[in-house]
């Protein structure tokens, strides 16, 4: 081994560029890490028609922010570089970088591997990024903590395999950029943790239903009579069973045919338009009704409501005015318990077990999560002391426990409280919101369906043996409370199970 060459006269005279230095380098490296990974992730953005916003955070916010590193590296160590330069005038330059030198040699040749490496893995960090950004996981957990409700009640719902983003972003490019905006918004508040607990619903810049919800579900599709039964336990000492086994009618007409029955708001002859005083939309006090081909217009309004809404507040029913907990539903505590009793986790022996069940999970006392589990126990315990229950009582607490922590989230003021379900009538206004007899045209005609038998008839109600006696024209609703004062609604009794 020979010793290094002394520096070549002509490269040591010419006066040392000031971005000639390792650090200047190695930034000159990220920045074009940076550079690549925004051009390819660019690339897949606008090649790809999957949008999605959270690429566009990385795309348009941390490579970038690589970049600007990766830039401030190289000035800044030429800037360094100058000043350690007219400091050390008579030294040595021993860090400059120069070829001729063999130790430097070496060095830059296993920098030139360092780097040739890096911006191969940014590429690849890149590419799995555009992957994982767009995943689920990364929309519940990682990026959206603050969605964790929303993220642990869609894992249960129908929609638990669809990706957020179907809803959420859809495709097309304004919306696309509207998304995009609001996922940085989003993610500033996240960091800052000032984002609004519980978050606002309704989303105001939610794509339309017809981009979202039609890309699957075609409303043409017939439906037909759709059977469900709603199996409830009574507040009484045994919890007795009380079961209402409807058909609904969400199209009534034949295959083919324009909808009628309760699909016919989003048939494509007639538009329904609707304006909320409040901005969860429960409060309608005017509607109109319009042909599309002939555009004759009926508009509908309640008694106190006189003058005409603002036009930018009219809003075109969709699939979303009814449907507006379609993946992430928070069940009221009363359905949530009854679906466990019904299941046989609660036990039925306790007696009075549905309303302890329900007051347990609803106590004003529970403000955090942690301490919800023994909150819930100690209620529960207190009121069964009886050493004949001793046996029911730890897996009931534990059912308990665990449907709290799937519907209600203390920390996050999120539950059914704060996130109106408008597809029925019972606990929210939902349909009554319009079909409730009190809006009337100029001509006093009331909203048509507004009778018990119109959406759905009772086919059998009760319980046990009285469920398989079925009435194919529909029964009168036995209410289990007895006849209620026909001047209120449903919701204004029922609340799920709000403690008063
Ligand atoms: C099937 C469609 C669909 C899917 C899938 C979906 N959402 Fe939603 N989401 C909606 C609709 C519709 C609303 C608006 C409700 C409204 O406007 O009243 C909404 C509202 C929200 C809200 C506002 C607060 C609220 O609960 O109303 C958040 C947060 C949210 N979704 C997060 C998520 C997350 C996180 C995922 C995936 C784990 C997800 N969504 C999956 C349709 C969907
Ligand atoms: C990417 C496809 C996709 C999109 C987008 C989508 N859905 Fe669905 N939807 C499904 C699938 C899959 C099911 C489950 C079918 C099953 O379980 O049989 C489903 C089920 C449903 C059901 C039946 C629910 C139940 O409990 O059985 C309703 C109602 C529904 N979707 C409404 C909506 C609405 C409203 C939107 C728009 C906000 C929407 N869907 C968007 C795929 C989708
Ligand atoms: C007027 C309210 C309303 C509107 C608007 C509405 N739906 Fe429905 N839809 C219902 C009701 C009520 C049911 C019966 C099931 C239930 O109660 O959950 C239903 C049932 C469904 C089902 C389940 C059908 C099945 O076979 O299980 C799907 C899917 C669905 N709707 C999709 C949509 C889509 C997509 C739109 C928009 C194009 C839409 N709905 C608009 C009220 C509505
Ligand atoms: C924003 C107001 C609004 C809401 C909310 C609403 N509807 Fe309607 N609905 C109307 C109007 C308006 C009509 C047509 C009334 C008329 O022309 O007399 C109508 C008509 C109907 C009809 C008759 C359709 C036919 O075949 O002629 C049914 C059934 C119906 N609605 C069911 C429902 C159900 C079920 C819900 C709740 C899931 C609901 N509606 C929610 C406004 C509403
Ligand atoms: C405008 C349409 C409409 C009218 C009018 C209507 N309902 Fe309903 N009703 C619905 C829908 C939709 C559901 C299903 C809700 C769901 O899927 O959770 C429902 C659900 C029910 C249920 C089951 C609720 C539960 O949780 O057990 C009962 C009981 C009921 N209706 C009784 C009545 C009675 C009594 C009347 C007359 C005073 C009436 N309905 C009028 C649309 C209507
Ligand atoms: C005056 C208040 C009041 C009104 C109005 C009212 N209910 Fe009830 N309802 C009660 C009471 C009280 C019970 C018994 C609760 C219990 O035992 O848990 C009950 C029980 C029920 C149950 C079975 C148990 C449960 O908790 O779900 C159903 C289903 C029901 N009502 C449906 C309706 C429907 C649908 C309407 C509107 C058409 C309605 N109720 C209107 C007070 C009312």
């Amino acid at each position: 081994m020979s010793d290094p060459l002394p520096p070549s006269p002509s490269v040591a005279a010419k006066p040392r560029s000031h971005f000639n230095n390792w650090i200047s380098a190695i930034g000159g490296v990220v920045a074009a890490g940076g550079l690549f990974s925004f051009f390819f992730l660019a690339w897949m953005d606008l090649v790809k028609g999957d949008k999605n916003p959270y690429l566009g955070i990385f795309t348009y916010l941390v490579a970038p922010g690589v970049l600007i590193m990766g830039l401030v590296a190289v000035f800044g160590g030429a800037w360094m570089q100058r000043r350690w330069a007219i400091k050390h005038a008579a030294t040595p330059d021993k860090w400059r970088l120069d070829f001729s030198n063999r130790a430097q040699r070496q060095r830059l040749v296993a920098f030139g591997v360092c780097a040739a490496l890096f911006i191969g893995l940014s590429a690849f960090g890149s590419f799995q990024t555009y992957h994982y950004s767009e995943s689920t996981q990364f929309c519940g957990q990682v990026c959206h903590q603050a969605m964790n409700p929303e993220f642990v009640t869609y894992q249960r719902g129908a929609h638990a395999r669809v990706a957020c983003v179907e809803c959420h972003v859809g495709s097309g490019a304004e919306h696309f950029i509207k998304a995009k905006i609001n996922g940085t918004h989003q993610l500033i508040a996240t960091i800052l943790d000032n984002y609004n607990r519980p978050i606002a619903t309704p989303v105001k810049n939610l794509r339309p239903a017809q981009d979202t919800c039609e890309k699957c579900h075609w409303p043409e599709k017939f439906a037909g009579n759709i059977q469900v039964d709603y199996e409830h336990f009574l507040s009484d000492k045994k919890n007795t069973a009380y079961t209402a086994r409807m058909l609904l009618h969400v199209n009534k007409s034949a295959p083919g045919s324009p909808l009628g029955g309760i699909h016919w708001h989003v048939n494509t002859t007639e538009r329904v338009e609707y304006y909320a005083i409040d901005d969860k939309r429960q409060d309608i006090p005017w509607m109109r009704v319009t042909n599309v081909k002939t555009g004759t217009a009926k508009v509908f309004r309640v008694d106190s409501f006189k003058g005409e809404p603002p036009a930018d507040r009219i809003r075109v029913m969709d699939c979303i005015d009814c449907h507006n907990r379609p993946a992430h539903v928070f069940p009221t505590a009363n359905d949530a318990v009854e679906k466990s009793i019904a299941a046989g986790v609660i036990s039925t022996k306790l007696p009075n077990i549905k309303r302890v069940a329900v007051q347990a999970m609803t106590q004003k006392e529970i403000t955090t999560d942690a301490d919800a589990p023994t909150k819930i126990a100690d209620f529960i315990k207190a009121k069964y002391t009886d050493a004949a229950l001793a046996a029911e009582v730890p897996g009931t607490i534990a059912e308990v426990q665990r449907i709290f922590g799937l519907t209600i989230f203390p920390e996050r003021k999120a539950d059914w409280r704060v996130y109106p379900n408008n597809i029925g009538h019972k606990d929210w206004p939902g349909c009554f919101r319009c079909h409730d007899d009190k809006h009337k045209t100029a001509s006093n005609e009331k909203v048509r369906s507004s009778d018990c038998n119109s959406c759905h008839v009772i086919i059998a109600q009760g319980k046990g043996a009285e469920l398989e006696t079925l009435s194919a024209k529909g029964l009168k609703f036995k209410h289990p409370d007895g006849e209620p004062d026909a001047e209120l609604s449903c919701s204004d009794c029922h609340n799920g199970g709000i403690q008063k």
